[in-house]
């Protein structure tokens, strides 16, 4: 298997401040893998030492297999690090040519790509006067015109309305599906993550949270969802393992194994269920959890 990024015991601090707290992850080449955690959790700083733009405290990290900052990876590589910035007297047509000839990638189709990010429109118009998101459109088109392999967006649809995250949700997929790009996508949100990536790894205070598949990190926080009376008797009988929910439904946090023997147990106690019903977590859920135990962890 290759690997996109690989990091191994990275440790970055600034100050008293982990920003990264020895963790190792590799990500797979191949499809829209998500980094999500929120503001502070350390996103940022993992692309920024996976392009050599800053150096770790400890630990090690591999782009396309070759270590960080290595040239030869950087060129197969495109990036857009928070939002960027541009000569302002440029429009953006002339931007992108600049970079094109600076990035030494021959002949570049600049309209085919201020097209696909949905800047043609705005084309001859200098990026002094755009606003966020035009920025970052023109970071996203800066960061493909030389077809890279592996594609890093950190947090891409910032500043976006919502009919333009939209517009670069279907563009991410399609350099994944269609161009056949790697893309590492940095965001702190889920609704994001979620529509677009395959894999993700929920970061929290520098570390690794949570890591896997969209769908099997969703099914491996499923509940058994109960609507059964009395409540408060199905309640007393699951004890920690369960929560009520808004609508008067009782979610239990058991194995799924274990569902016979619970039924069994509330109907012995004179329980009736009208109910008895698996669902998947959303990744909200996931992520709330995921943060919550993580917290605990840490105030041990
Ligand atoms: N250049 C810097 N100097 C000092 N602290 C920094 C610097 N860059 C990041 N940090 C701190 O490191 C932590 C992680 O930041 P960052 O990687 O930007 O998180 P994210 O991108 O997930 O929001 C934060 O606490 C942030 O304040
Ligand atoms: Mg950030």
């Amino acid at each position: 298997m290759s690997f996109a990024l690989q990091a191994e015991g990275l440790t970055k601090t600034y100050g008293a401040v982990r920003a990264l707290d020895d963790f190792s992850l590799a990500i797979p080449t191949g499809g829209v893998f998500g980094v999500l955690g929120p503001n502070g959790a350390g996103k940022s700083t993992l692309f920024r030492i996976a392009l050599g733009l800053v150096a770790p405290t400890r630990g090690q990290i591999r782009l396309l297999g070759a270590p960080a900052g290595q040239l030869s990876a950087l060129r197969r590589t495109g990036s857009v690090i928070e939002t960027p910035r541009y000569p302002p007297y440029l429009t953006a047509r002339d931007t992108l040519r600049m970079l094109a000839l600076e990035s030494g990638a021959g002949t570049v189709d600049i309209d085919g790509w201020l097209e696909r990010v949905g800047l043609a429109a705005a084309a001859d118009r200098k990026t002094g006067g755009f606003s966020v998101g035009m920025k970052q459109r023109l970071g996203l088109a800066a960061a493909l015109i030389t077809r890279p392999e592996l594609v890093i967006l950190d947090e891409p649809t910032s500043g976006m309305d919502p009919a333009g995250i939209q517009e670069i949700r279907a563009l991410i997929r399609e350099l994944a599906d269609r161009d056949g790009a790697t893309v590492i996508l940095a965001s702190h949100q889920l609704d994001e993550v979620r529509r677009v990536c395959d894999r993700v790894v929920i970061l929290a205070k520098g570390k690794i949270a949570a890591e896997g598949a969209v769908d099997s990190l969703t099914a491996s926080q499923a509940r058994l969802r109960l609507v059964a009376t009395p409540t408060a008797r199905v309640l007393e009988i699951l004890g920690p393992k369960g929560v009520a929910d808004s609508d008067g439904a009782v979610l239990a946090d058991i194995p799924r194994a274990e569902t016979p023997a619970l039924i069994r147990a509330l109907v012995e106690a004179g329980v009736e269920i009208t109910e008895a019903r698996w669902r998947d977590a959303d990744l909200e859920g996931v992520y709330l959890r995921t943060l919550d135990s993580q917290e605990a962890r840490d105030a041990r």
